[in-house]
């Protein structure tokens, strides 16, 4: 996600531009700039890190200016620096763009301009958008019809503001899958990527919908469709506070990113599945494909709830992809002089990018020779930098300290990894396209799944006095067991732990009484039986229960004291759907309990020291 902000009108655009990329440095913070347009002359200054520094270059340089934008970014494609920060320009440096989104068929229209004599600067998706203009503009066609053609050449999402000198007494703002709101002021008008960055100014606004675009002038603006078709926009009064607007009205930022999921792992998965070939597309990888797919073994190094979904890709890779899979704590691997041969194939995953021990572990793996792959979330951070290739999760900002997002997101790109390995070996083409249709189908059902919020927050309401908890899980899930405990006690304070369900018998189950409540992830999958036993072993000692079943599992109700129905799929994404209401479970019961739910205590959001 990034932030984007323009003004035009009487004031100084400045001082607004970056008071509203301040309020956007949620959505994204590793670069920012701004281009304006003042004395019949266009200009642009940008900078690596976070808006506070982009404002340090402008102090001095007292600008006036009336018209202008600017864009706080989250690196999706090129690392975080002054080149790759946004606005995008032209070759005539006349013309500036801001870009919210990801730009599928980037390779495919850099070639093609490339090849029209289109030099590009920066290693982004979104510099093919002022050149895609430009060549438009060049064929005498007016800035908002320049706007028009480009974006239907455009594959992917986005969320654009655009102003050129020859045309200074406008903004043009389009959307399509990354929202965009144009504000409504006296002499004055704003675009913006969300409310917060301008309700300082107005409470006026017109929200753009997905293909919807508006030509903004001081005094009024037009909407329009991508099409050129004039529409209607009503204008909304906000009401919603600025506290709650950064969190996107949500009352955590966690609650906020365990709801993004749907968006989030979809744009885990944008522009990788092939349908047609069963298979996936990771451009990430294919320097080292070919290696990673001859590797006699692979192991999986990382921390807490990236070593979570570290455990889930042992079960894909080993039974999808048949490859001899080992998972290792980052901080045991790097210490225990860990037998690493040439031929292994050594994947590190880490939201951050920047944990301690797993940055230690990837640097012990190259020394000793092995292919060690990254999957991060952020973008050029020292992993993602120090890996000889890896995937970015592409799951957004993950502010929340107790991961969520990042976790499904992470358990998208380990299947993607596992389809790519799979379809390259043993795996038939119709297995390949039914994973893929079955990861296709993932965000309506993770929405499905969001819907029972009030069910489970009834349920926590239940529990939240409880001193200890068990997760139990099989196979697959066996991983989400550990997950659920470990969101459950980093922001609740109280002691969770996850086990496979059948280790039960050998010993924890001495744990039970009626005030041990226990969590089983219990699809009707293969081991659905032997999880039916365990349940009724936990009946028997008066446990209290809670079930994540299946919607179809009409015989569940009967054998616990509450069960939480989710879709079914196949059971290596499975994870992906059983982790959600263990996410909302701990989430209302630590909300319940009056807790910081996104800074807990003791914790931080990226370990960087061992
Ligand atoms: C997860 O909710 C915790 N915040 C923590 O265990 C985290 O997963 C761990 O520190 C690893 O972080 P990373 O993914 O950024 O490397």
């Amino acid at each position: 996600m990034c932030g984007i902000v323009g003004y035009i009108g009487n004031k100084n655009c400045i001082p607004i531009l970056l008071n509203g990329l301040k309020r956007l440095e949620y959505r994204g913070y590793d670069s920012a700039g701004i281009a304006y347009i003042a004395n019949g002359e266009a200009h642009f200054v940008k900078n690596k890190g976070k808006v506070s520094s982009l404002e340090d270059k402008l102090r001095n340089l007292n600008i006036v200016s009336n018209l202008g934008i600017g864009h706080t970014r989250w690196a999706t494609h090129g690392v975080p620096n002054e080149i790759n920060a946004h606005p995008h320009f032209n070759m005539a440096k006349n013309l500036f763009v801001i870009h919210n989104g990801i730009i599928e068929n980037y390779q495919t229209i850099r070639t093609s301009l490339i090849n029209l004599g289109y030099n590009f600067i920066t290693e982004t998706d979104s510099e093919v958008i002022p050149h895609l203009i430009d060549r438009f503009l060049n064929e005498g066609h007016s800035l908002c019809r320049s706007v028009q053609f480009a974006l239907n050449e455009v594959q992917g999402t986005y969320g654009i503001a655009v102003i050129y000198l020859n045309e200074p007494d406008k903004i043009i703002a389009a959307r399509k899958g990354s929202p965009l709101v144009v504000g409504i002021g006296e002499n004055e008008n704003f675009v913006a990527s969300d409310v917060s960055a301008i309700l300082a100014y107005t409470k006026q606004v017109v929200y753009l919908e997905d293909g919807e675009m508006a030509v903004v002038y001081k005094d009024h603006f037009t909407a329009k469709t991508i099409a050129d078709v004039e529409i209607e926009k009503e204008v909304t009064e906000i009401t919603m506070t600025l506290d709650e607007i950064d969190k996107g009205g949500y009352a955590h930022f966690m609650l906020k990113e365990i709801m993004e999921q749907p968006d989030s792992v979809q744009n885990s998965m944008r522009g990788r599945l092939l349908f047609d070939e069963g298979t996936a597309k990771l451009g990430g990888l294919e320097t080292v494909a070919d290696r990673l797919v001859d590797s006699k073994r692979i192991i999986i190094s990382a921390c807490g709830t990236s070593w979570h979904s570290a455990l889930v890709g042992e079960y894909m890779l080993e039974q999808k992809a048949r490859v001899p899979t080992e998972v290792e704590y980052a901080s045991e691997f790097r210490y225990r002089n860990p037998i690493i041969n040439k031929d292994d194939a050594i994947i590190f995953i880490s939201q951050s990018g920047e944990t301690a021990d797993t940055l230690a572990a990837l640097r012990e793996a190259k020394q000793r020779g092995a292919l060690a792959i990254g999957i991060c979330n952020v973008v050029g951070s020292s992993i993602a930098r120090e890996s000889m290739s890896g995937i970015y999760t592409h799951a957004g900002p993950e502010i929340g300290v107790a991961s969520t997002k990042a976790f499904s997101s992470q358990l998208i790109v380990l299947a993607l990894i596992t389809l790519m390995i799979a379809r390259r070996k043993d795996m038939s083409l119709v297995d390949g396209k039914n994973i893929a249709v079955e990861m296709e189908k993932l965000p309506d059902k993770i929405r499905q799944i969001l819907k029972l919020n009030d069910e489970i927050e009834f349920i926590a309401n239940e529990f939240k006095s409880s001193r200890n908890f068990l997760y139990l899980g099989r196979g697959y899930n066996f991983p989400v067991a550990l997950e659920g405990a470990l969101k459950l006690k980093e922001i609740s304070y109280i002691h969770a732990e996850g086990y496979p369900a059948a280790e039960m018998k050998h010993g924890p189950i001495a744990l039970i009484d009626d005030n041990m409540p226990v969590v089983f992830i219990a699809p009707k999958d293969s081991t659905y039986d032997k999880i039916v036993s365990n349940i009724e072993e936990i009946r028997a000692r008066r446990g209290r229960i809670i079930a994540i079943a299946s919607e179809n599992d009409d015989n569940i109700d009967k054998l616990v004291d509450y069960s939480i129905k989710i879709p079914d799929t196949i059971r290596m994404l499975m994870p992906i759907l059983s982790v959600i209401p263990l996410q909302l479970l701990a989430y209302h019961i630590a909300v319940k309990k009056g807790l910081n739910v996104d800074q807990p205590r003791n914790l931080a959001k990226s370990v960087t020291v061992e």
